[in-house]
């Protein structure tokens, strides 16, 4: 079941500076409406679909953190993990969609279907913020669908009336921080936490 619907995409929206397109916005991916959420084109020629995590999502999320390599486990979670457990894979899968948004990139060439990116939200409501974490696997990487997953995060925000989207970033991840930087975010001062970024985007 589909938790939220998700808003067509305008990068020429001129009520939104912040969202205003990257240079690589002639390779955008495309994207339609499709039966199992919104099919998107790449620039490569693949295809995936847009749509809400499921709870049946379970084993394709396990079988995507097995692709993942040690560094990009590290740069999404922030520490080390060799596997997803199943009570946390059904925790990631089971949102609590008033405070939660996930939304998945899905290959359905193969079969069975497989998770390709994770774009996930955690609202606060008494700081009128949510957290980001976004995660693209590598074969999939800098086609832009890492920053769709952002901006259609953004989007969401803007539709719950956050004031704010933010998020803890290794420094070291240069292509997040420039993806960011690229959507509007800025970086907030961190004392105690070296080595990390808390990237921040207002909303209002
Ligand atoms: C960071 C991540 C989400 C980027 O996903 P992506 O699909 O490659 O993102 P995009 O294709 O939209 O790239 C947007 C921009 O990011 C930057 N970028 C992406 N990959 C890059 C790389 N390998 N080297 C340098 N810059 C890079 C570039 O500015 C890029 O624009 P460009 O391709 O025109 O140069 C992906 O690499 C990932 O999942 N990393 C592991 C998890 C992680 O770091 N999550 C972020 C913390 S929550």
């Amino acid at each position: 079941m589909d938790m939220l619907p998700l808003p067509a995409i305008d990068f020429s929206s001129p009520d939104e500076p912040a969202l205003r397109p990257p240079a690589r916005q002639r390779f955008a991916p495309r994207l339609v409406p499709a039966t199992s959420g919104e099919l998107v084109s790449i620039q490569d020629g693949r295809q995936l679909h847009l749509r809400s995590i499921r709870p049946s999502d379970i084993d394709a999320l396990r079988r995507c953190f097995l692709r993942l390599s040690p560094e990009d486990v590290r740069r999404r979670f922030l520490h080390a993990m060799s596997e997803l457990p199943t009570p946390m894979a059904q925790r990631l899968c089971q949102i609590a969609p008033v405070i939660e948004t996930a939304l998945v990139l899905v290959d359905e060439t193969v079969v069975p279907g497989e998770i390709r990116g994770v774009g996930r939200l955690y609202v606060d409501e008494a700081a009128d913020s949510a957290e980001f974490s976004v995660l693209v696997e590598k074969d999939w990487t800098r086609l832009g669908l890492g920053a769709l997953l952002m901006r259609r995060l953004v989007d969401d925000c803007r539709r719950r009336g956050l004031a704010e989207i933010w998020g803890y970033v290794l420094l070291e991840n240069r292509s997040m921080l420039d993806l960011c930087k690229a959507l509007g975010f800025v970086r907030r001062r961190m004392e105690n936490e070296p080595g990390v970024a808390q990237i921040v985007l207002r909303l209002t």
